[in-house]
C-alpha cells in the first residue's frame, strides 16, 4: 500500500525496469537459444538499470528471471541445456528491486509458428489477465479479479492453477493479500486506493492440476498440457489501476 507520490515514482521506475526485460527478451528470444541466454539477457539489463533481480537468492531461487516452456508452468530455472525450438511457448516472468520497491510481471512468447491451441491460450490469458486487472477497482474486492479471471478461462474451455496465486507487492515482493485467480465477486479483502497487487493468471490448457519437479522449482501441468502466465503489476486507483508494467 502506498499514497506518498515519491514511493508511487519509486514502484514506477521498478516497474519500468521489468517491461524493459520483457521488451528486450521478447525481440531476442528465437529458435536457438537457451534459457541460460534469456536469463543473462534479464541480468544484464536489470543490473544497467541500477536494479537488482527480485528472485535471484528468493527462498534460494538460483536465477535472475524465470523462464517456463511449454508444459512448465512458472518457476523454470534457466538452463545452457535447454534451447528454444519453433513452436515453443516460452513464459519469462521477471522482478526488479530499485528505490525500495519490487516491480513483477511475466510474459508468454510464441516462438515462430506455433500450433493453434497455443495461440488461443495465450489470447484467452492475456484477456483473463486483463479483465482481472479490469475488475481491480477501488471499494471492490479481491475476489473480484479472481472471479473475473476464472470467467473468462472457463468459458474458453482451459483452467486456472489452484495452487500458485497472485500478491501483493512494493516493498517485499510478496505481500498481502493473496490474490487467486478463482473466487467469488463480493469475497475477499477490500480493494482501496494505493494498494499494489500483482495479478498473474497461470492457464492450462488441459486441467488445472500442477506438480513440482525434483530440481525443487519448475512446476509443470500433471497432465502435460500446454500452460501460459500473463502478469501485471498494478496500482489499485478509482475506478481504473494503473498498470505499473504495461
Ligand atoms: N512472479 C512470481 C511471483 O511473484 C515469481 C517468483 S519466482 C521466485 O511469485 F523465484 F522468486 F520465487
Ligand atoms: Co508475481
Amino acid at each position: 500500500m502506498i499514497t506518498s507520490g515519491n514511493d508511487v515514482a519509486a514502484m514506477r521506475e521498478a516497474c519500468r525496469v521489468v517491461r524493459k526485460v520483457l521488451t528486450e527478451v521478447g525481440a531476442f528470444i528465437e529458435p536457438g537459444v537457451t534459457t541460460a541466454d534469456i536469463d543473462a539477457l534479464g541480468r544484464r539489463i536489470i543490473s544497467a538499470e541500477g536494479a537488482v533481480p527480485s528472485f535471484l537468492g528468493y527462498n534460494g531461487y538460483p536465477a535472475g528471471v524465470c523462464v517456463s516452456v511449454n508444459n512448465e508452468v512458472v518457476h523454470g530455472i534457466p538452463s545452457t541445456d535447454r534451447t528454444i525450438k519453433e513452436g515453443d511457448l516460452v513464459s519469462v516472468d521477471v522482478g526488479a528491486f530499485k528505490g525500495g520497491f519490487h516491480g513483477d510481471a511475466a510474459e508468454t512468447f510464441p516462438v515462430g509458428r506455433v500450433i493453434p491451441l497455443a495461440l488461443k491460450l495465450l489470447e484467452v490469458t492475456i484477456r483473463a489477465r486483463d479483465l482481472g486487472i479490469a475488475a481491480a477497482v477501488s471499494g471492490g474486492h479481491v475476489g473480484d479479479i479472481g472471479a473475473a479471471v476464472q470467467q473468462e478461462v472457463e468459458r474458453n474451455g482451459f483452467s486456472v492453477v489452484r495452487q500458485l496465486v497472485g500478491h501483493g507487492i512494493g516493498r517485499r515482493l510478496h505481500e498481502k493479500p493473496q490474490v487467486p485467480n478463482y473466487g467469488s465477486i463480493g469475497r475477499g479483502m477490500r480493494l482501496s486506493d494505493g494498494l499494489l497487487l500483482a495479478i498473474e493468471p497461470m492457464v492450462n490448457s488441459g486441467d488445472a492440476f500442477v506438480k513440482t519437479l525434483s530440481d525443487g522449482w519448475t512446476v509443470i501441468t500433471a497432465d502435460g498440457s500446454l500452460s501460459a502466465h500473463a502478469e501485471h503489476t498494478v496500482m489499485i486507483r478509482g475506478r481504473e489501476p494503473e498498470i505499473l508494467t504495461a
